[in-house]
Order: structure tokens, then C-alpha cells, then sequence
């Protein structure tokens, strides 16, 4: 069953439990994550935590709870929701106060919910998804997992408007990541993918893939690469907690490689799969 947690309690999905004056709700000023169970055991979940810190610190946003003490919430309420495999969100803000820029002093405030994974389709994971590429339009500190989302919503309904799964974005001239995904193309054999920096987000399954590609001896690469190169890619694309490994087989209407999900993408979503299950 789903259940959601507001600061400290354990409460009804559909409760009304954020006040109006809740800055996460008024300046989406607050950090979150994203942390996905299988088969009742959280992946990566250390990880996952350490963004959550970095993030917090680089708001100047003190959780009010150590790690363990958050991993042992976290697991606490996958247990009692009794979800084999759930997407676990939380949500950290800088707490309930009136309405002013400059920051509050009061507790951060904690939210968090458990609700069943979202499976994609296999006939999507079988034939890959298209994508669009689309301007950036966001700050300069996508590293950090922030609440303010807006320019990511918005490339993405543009992508779902077009057909496509994903939005591409383009910053002077390179890709960075997708709306909600991180990108990777590989040609002749070597996986290549857009290296950390403040412009995108340390993806968790990035580093998976990174860590996978290691064990089999896959040749990986971080290095920017242009909407050129992904259009010329032998195989495309994408990672997240939600949509795990997932082929790219068109950007911008034209097809990549085959068309199809290529033997790389195949072989690393197939070994995620078995660090997983
Ligand atoms: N999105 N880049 C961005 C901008 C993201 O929002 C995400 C995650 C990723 C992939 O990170 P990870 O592998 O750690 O999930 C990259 C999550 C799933 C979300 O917003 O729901």
C-alpha cells in the first residue's frame, strides 16, 4: 500500500498536511530524491544519501537528521508499506515560515512517500523511446537535486507534446543530460557520456552503469559530446532510478544506428538488471 510521512508522522496519501506557508510549496526552495526498492531492499541507497547532503549543503539547508538516522526512516516506511518494489520520494525544504526571501530559522521539514514502481511498458523497452533535443534553459547548479524543476517540466511536457519520451538538453553547443535522465551515446564500441559538472546532476545510475561497464570491460568514457555526434551514435541512451537503462533509437525524428536498442545498451540494462533482482 502506499503511505506518505509529513514531519514525523505517518499520514494518508491525499491528507492536506502542507501549511500555505511551507516554503517548498512557495519558493520550491528545498532538495529532494529519489530512492527505488526492489524486491523490498533499497539500490544504491547510501549513494542516493550523500546526494541528498551535497544537495542540502549546497542550499545551505541544515536536514536536522544524520544519515543513518534518515536511512533508518526510509527503510522503517518501505517495510510498513509493504511495497516489494517501490519508487521511495522525499522530499527536504526549509520548513514552514511567513513569506520572505531571506531564509527562516526553523526546521527543515521532511516529506516523504512510498508508492509501487512505475514498470515501463516492455513493448517501450523493447523498441526504445525517442527524443528531442531542446534548449537548457536551467540555472547553473544543476548538480544540485532541487525542487525548482520548472525548466525540466516544461522540456518535458514540450517532448511529450512531440511524441517523445525525453527532452534532450543542449547548452553552448553540448549535450547534458535529459530532462529527468542522464545521456549516453556509444559509438565503436565506447560508451561515452557528458562528464560531471555544476550543469548536470550525478546521476545514481549513471554510476551504476559507469561501475558496470567497468566489470565488463566496456571501454567509458566522459567526455562532451555534440546534438551531432548523438545524432551519428551507433546507440543512444538514457539512465534514471525510474526508467532504469532505456534505448534511444530517434532524436529530433531521425533514427539512430538500427533503429533499434542497440548490444551495448542490451548487455548494460541486462547486467543493471541483475544487480537489481
Ligand atoms: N530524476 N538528471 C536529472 C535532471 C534528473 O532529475 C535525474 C533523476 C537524473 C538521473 O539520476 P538518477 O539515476 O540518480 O535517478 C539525471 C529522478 C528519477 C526524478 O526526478 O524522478
Amino acid at each position: 500500500m502506499a503511505l506518505a510521512y509529513f514531519n514525523g508522522n505517518i499520514v494518508d496519501m491525499d491528507d492536506p498536511v502542507i501549511p500555505i506557508e511551507e516554503r517548498g510549496h512557495q519558493f520550491g526552495d528545498g532538495v529532494y530524491e529519489v530512492i527505488r526498492f526492489y524486491q523490498g531492499k533499497p539500490f544504491m541507497m547510501r549513494e542516493h544519501l550523500e546526494r541528498l547532503y551535497t544537495s542540502a549543503k549546497a542550499i545551505r539547508l541544515e536536514i536536522g537528521k544524520q544519515q543513518n538516522e534518515l536511512e533508518t526512516l526510509m527503510l522503517e516506511l518501505a517495510a510498513k508499506s509493504g511495497l516489494e518494489n517501490a519508487d521511495l520520494y522525499m522530499q527536504a525544504t526549509r520548513g514552514v515560515a511567513p513569506r520572505n526571501h531571506l531564509f527562516p530559522k526553523c526546521p527543515a521539514s521532511i516529506s516523504i512517500t512510498v508508492k509501487p514502481s512505475r514498470e515501463l511498458p516492455q513493448d517501450v523497452r523493447k523498441q526504445g523511446v525517442q527524443v528531442v533535443l531542446l534548449p537548457d534553459e536551467r540555472w547553473q547548479n544543476c548538480y544540485i537535486k532541487s525542487l525548482n524543476l520548472l525548466p525540466n517540466i516544461l522540456a518535458k511536457q514540450e517532448a511529450f507534446e512531440q511524441g517523445c519520451f525525453e527532452a534532450v538538453l543542449v547548452r553552448d553547443g553540448f549535450i547534458m543530460e535529459g530532462s529527468s535522465t542522464n545521456m549516453f551515446i556509444v559509438k565503436d564500441g565506447k560508451v561515452q557520456t557528458t562528464p560531471l559538472s555544476n550543469y548536470i546532476l550525478a546521476g545514481i545510475t549513471r554510476l551504476a552503469v559507469k561501475r558496470i561497464a567497468e566489470e565488463l570491460q566496456v571501454p567509458f568514457v566522459e567526455k562532451p559530446f555534440t546534438p551531432e555526434e548523438l545524432l551519428q551514435a551507433d546507440e543512444v541512451f538514457l539512465t534514471s532510478t525510474t526508467s532504469e537503462v532505456l534505448a534511444v533509437t530517434s532524436a529530433d525524428g531521425r533514427q539512430i544506428g538500427s533503429g533499434c536498442p542497440g548490444p551495448v545498451t542490451r548487455k548494460l540494462y541486462e547486467h543493471f538488471q541483475l544487480k537489481v533482482k
